[in-house]
């Protein structure tokens, strides 16, 4: 029996159908204890739900299927290194990663906690001989310039929470500046090999694999850049210039990495789950190895909270319920992710990476293919700005749309007003968009007299994440509940989160065609065809 014919499944069904010409503004109406009955916190973060078109029953019966697709024992084999990527056989353990040295974790007779925090101690030697100025460039100046090349979940995590604890940098860091080259057509190198001192640059190639090419193209034209600008040997200037992340070293070997340049993890961690590894470097050169020990410990205090809190008050698992309620019984298949603090302008794009890439899948585990929905389409932009964009289409579009909008509580701690006032303003807004999303304008006395071009509909489902501050704790344990908020989900729908097999024909049909450009051999189609030619004809113009 497949998930979508089992009892808690059609009885969500048909509790959904009891409640379709329930709007949110009649829902409020009814029960003023809503926010209270709804709103859920751990670990740094409030989520509250009212503003979703639930009611006790409906989380009553989400729980219901949570339990009845096992979730707790679910749960429990992520934890415990159960082989929960099937396709790959093997474990996905993202939250050994953050689990303090003294926690033992057994796998296959050995202590990976020990090689976890040995790995992580290795990175901070080389954080602080970086910072120190002991690590040196081909002609003995220290570094200043530090580049990470990687892509996805090599780049995505780094980049974002670099900028989402900017203001955590360390003293330690000097005057270094950090960039993150990800683009496969070499436009951001382009500008910054153009601005940048070779002698002083290191470049951190993070790759899980070590065979993107994405990465690789960028690092072999850095590496040229060096030797070019040296006149130095190849090897002399990897050893001054590189630093390896990988869980191939092998590849990392072979690419001319050397040994004591390389950081490794293991496959046991998922690409878009890595930044908690080596893979997160540049967040410890950035903000200093205590505030990147911050940021695990707030990761591990929300592994400890959805490992032990019941479901029924389990951020991550409500998270994830909810999220199915919207998308297989209200059948809305957009969500828009929509944070109300600039800090967090790459957490649309670290999302949408680590839900689709996870759960953007059509067959069960299995193999069956599915008839339900799984991962919507997920986007977002910083709140404001988007509120100048996109917020026509929620408020007024023909689409449902299920949104989460986040923000932190405090901001600008002992700075002067003005600041503080642009915090409460932005506040304001936060809560006015989610308010009239939810309530239509039946917030104003006289809406029914406005024409139709200016009526607000509202009932957009959305829920407002609220987190005490932005610190290292606070953002490692909102990351760390939307990684098992994606776990839960794929348990619901029997899909395995953890691998991407969807993405690989796009890279071997890529690598067919490179030659084509120059020396078109194979019929591929009319579109491919007529394209390539469109380029030599421009070529030889
Ligand atoms: O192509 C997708 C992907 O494999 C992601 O899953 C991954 O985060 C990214 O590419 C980069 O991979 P790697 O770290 O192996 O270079």
């Amino acid at each position: 029996m497949t998930v979508d014919q089992s009892p808690a499944w059609l009885a969500l069904k048909s509790h959904a159908q009891s409640l379709s010409n329930k709007h949110l503004k009649e829902m409020f109406a009814e029960d003023p204890q809503r926010f209270a009955k709804l709103s859920f916190s751990a670990a740094h973060c409030l989520a509250d739900f009212s503003k979703q078109r639930i009611t006790d029953d409906t989380l009553q019966l989400l729980i219901g299927l949570a339990e009845q697709q096992q979730l707790p024992q679910k749960i429990e084999a992520l934890f415990t290194g159960e082989h929960v990527n099937t396709s790959e056989n093997r474990p996905a353990l993202h939250t050994a990663l953050r689990q303090p040295k003294e926690t033992p974790l057994v796998l296959q007779g050995v202590d990976i906690s020990k090689e976890i925090h040995c790995s992580l101690e290795r990175m901070e030697a080389l954080v602080e001989q970086i910072h120190n100025g002991q690590w040196r460039g081909y002609d003995g100046s220290p570094i200043k310039t530090v580049v990470n090349i990687g892509v996805g979940g090599s780049d995505l995590g780094p980049l974002m929470t670099c900028r989402a604890l900017n203001l955590f940098t360390t003293d330690d860091i000097r005057d270094i500046e950090l960039h993150f080259v990800s683009s496969m057509d070499g436009s951001q190198l382009a500008r910054l090999l153009n601005q940048i001192d070779p002698a002083s640059t290191l470049f951190i190639v993070s790759s899980k694999s070590f065979s993107t090419i994405d990465t690789l193209a960028n690092s072999n034209t850095a590496r040229e850049w060096l030797v070019n600008a040296s006149g130095l040997p190849v090897e002399l200037i990897s050893q001054h210039h590189f630093i390896g992340v990988t869980a191939s070293p092998a590849k990392a070997t072979e690419w001319g990495i050397p040994e004591k340049n390389q950081l490794h993890f293991w496959d046991w961690t998922g690409g878009r789950y890595s930044m908690w590894s080596a893979i997160g470097m540049a967040i410890a050169l950035q903000t200093g190895n205590q505030n990147f020990r911050r940021f695990l410990a707030g990761a591990n205090l929300m592994d400890t909270h959805f490992r032990t809190a019941p479901l029924t008050s389990n951020l991550p698992v409500l998270l994830a319920m909810v999220g199915i309620w919207n998308i297989n019984f209200l059948n809305i298949h957009a969500h828009a992710i929509l944070p109300y603090d600039g800090r967090l302008e790459h957490l649309p794009a670290y999302l949408e990476q680590l839900e689709m890439e996870s759960n953007g899948k059509c067959v069960t585990l299995t193999g069956e293919k599915l008839n339900y929905a799984t991962c919507p389409i997920l986007w977002g932009e910083v709140g404001p700005n988007a509120q100048h964009a996109f917020y026509q289409l929620l408020h007024q579009g023909t689409e449902s749309v299920m949104c989460d909008f986040i923000a932190p509580a405090l901001r600008y701690q002992g700075h002067g007003d003005e600041l503080k006032a642009q915090h409460q303003l932005a506040l304001a807004n936060c809560l006015a968009q989610s308010r009239l999303l939810a309530l239509g304008d039946s917030v104003l006395e006289d809406a029914a007299n406005a024409p139709s071009h200016k009526r607000y509909r509202g009932n957009q489902p959305s829920t407002t994440i609220m987190i005490d501050e932005l610190t290292p704790e606070s953002f490692g344990a909102l990351i760390a509940m939307y990684e098992h908020k994606v776990y839960v989900q794929s348990v619901i729908w029997e899909i395995n989160p953890f691998d991407q097999w969807g993405v690989e024909l796009g890279k071997q049909v890529a690598t067919s065609l490179l030659d084509q450009f120059s020396n078109p051999t194979t019929t591929t189609d009319s579109s491919t065809e007529g394209l390539i030619r469109f380029v030599q004809q421009q070529r030889q113009e």
